[in-house]
């Protein structure tokens, strides 16, 4: 089977590295890919968003599975431009994709199925929106309503942190578009953690749990990133907990979009609050989570191409879907200003040594060649992902990894997996 993964993330990276291993592959294509999925896979310069460049790709390197990594495609409809060609593609289409690309669609969406959920005010007015502040007190939480690389959302403490959030969206357009409209939202507080699910529209079936680590500096400090490193499992989702996220959270997701003539195929997201031990959606995504696709898809003991082809195919249903009993952790080492301005091209040292390492996996995300170095090109630059026996073991694995590198400007946080640790 010839396969083309679209991205050229750690997450893309992660997928790449997982499939390497089916035997059903021949042929792995990425579009664009970076330095570190070059090892495995064919990078092809094409732009993501570029859906007739992709799809005259696929037909002429007789492409039989297409897996579509990011959010900003999906949601500008590469999975409707496949199925229109009669295509395999593993994702939700446009509409399905809106749960992700408009909170303010899926706050509605939640509203109208009883998927629990802060309550929130929807504004395309600067001045409303300022006084629904006023009115409520704080915290609140503001949000662009449009896709913002994780960055769109100010938790704000005080009136001041609130009308700044509200101006740099709607005013000064910070996220363009994305900022037309706002939630906001009342304020959670508890344990965060990332539940995702593979569907075929019909059949939801859970991946391992996850948490991620948004913020940038260590103790949970400083502005919301992508994603600042992951474990797997995530120790707050017990089974019983796991069973109600199904119910009350998946399956009615799941439900929703049918009853809305959705076919949603690929893999659900949803950033969970777990307040009082019980389970309230912070948002939706429509792809895996990055950084957490690494340690859930280091744990996957099942060939991804057969779920996907089962998922594609709408018989998910009948595949039996194992994760291994290790633990993982993913720490991400990003470049200086992240998740504001840095700079790239700066070489990385270590990669070689680190390979020889047991259970350690380096995904690469901003990453590229520059001659035969292989340099910085993004703001968060690796994963380093390693397994073990618990999340301890895991966790010393990764750092001791992370000793043995080094670019200039390198910042990663020392606490990854912490939290999980407090609970053990
Ligand atoms: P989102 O992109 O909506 O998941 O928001 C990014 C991050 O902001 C989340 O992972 C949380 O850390 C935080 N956040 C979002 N919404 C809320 C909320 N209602 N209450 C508290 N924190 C939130
Ligand atoms: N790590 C959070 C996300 O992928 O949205």
């Amino acid at each position: 089977m010839r396969v083309l993964v679209v991205g050229g993330g750690g997450r893309e990276h992660a997928i790449v590295w997982k499939i390497s291993s089916s035997r059903q592959v021949d042929k792995i294509y990425c579009a664009p890919g970076n330095a570190g999925i070059s090892e495995l896979a064919e990078c092809v310069e094409i732009n993501p968003n570029d859906f007739d460049a992709i799809l005259d790709f696929v037909k002429y390197e007789w492409i039989d599975l297409t897996i579509v990594g990011p959010e900003e495609p999906l949601s500008r409809g590469i999975v409707d431009a496949f199925e229109k060609e009669g295509r395999r593609v593993l994702g939700p289409n446009s509409l399905g994709a809106r749960i992700e690309s408009s909170k303010s669609f899926s706050k509605d969406f939640m509203r109208r199925y009883g998927i629990p959920t802060a309550e929130y005010k929807v504004f395309s007015s600067y001045i409303e929106a300022g006084d629904y502040v006023r009115l409520k007190g704080l915290p609140l939480v503001i949000k662009a309503d449009g896709l913002a690389a994780g960055k769109g959302v100010f938790i704000a403490e005080t009136e001041k942190e609130a009308m700044d959030a509200l101006r740099l969206i709607m005013k000064e357009k910070a996220f363009g578009a994305a900022g037309d409209k706002v939630v906001v939202e009342q304020c959670l507080r508890g344990e965060e953690a990332s539940f995702m699910a593979f569907t075929d529209g019909k059949t939801i079936v859970p991946m391992a749990s996850s948490q991620d680590h948004k913020r940038a500096f260590d103790g949970d400090k400083g502005p919301n990133t992508g994603g600042m490193g992951a474990y797997s499992p995530a120790p707050v989702v017990t089974d019983a907990l796991e069973a109600v996220i199904m119910e009350t959270v998946m399956k009615r997701t799941l439900k929703g979009f049918s009853s809305e003539g959705i076919n949603y195929k690929g893999i659900l997201y949803a950033g969970l609050m777990i307040q009082d031990g019980r389970p309230h959606v912070l948002e939706f995504n429509c792809r895996m989570g990055d950084p957490e696709a690494q340690p859930v898809l280091s744990r996957l003991d099942t060939d991804l191409v057969d779920i996907a082809v089962a998922i594609t195919g709408g018989r998910l249903g009948e595949i039996d879907i194992r994760w291994k009993d290790d633990a993982s952790v993913c720490v991400v080492l990003a470049s200086g200003g992240y998740p504001g301005k840095y700079e790239k091209g700066k070489p990385i040292k270590g990669l070689e040594e680190v390979k020889s390492l047991k259970d350690v996996t380096v995904f690469h995300a901003g990453t590229s060649f520059n001659g035969n170095d292989v340099v910085t090109s993004g703001g968060r630059v690796l994963g380093v992902t390693a397994t073990g026996k618990d999340i301890s073991g895991a966790k010393d694995r990764a750092y001791e990894a992370i000793g043995k590198i080094h670019f200039e400007g390198m910042h990663y946080r020392k606490d990854i997996a912490q939290r999980a640790l407090r609970r053990t």
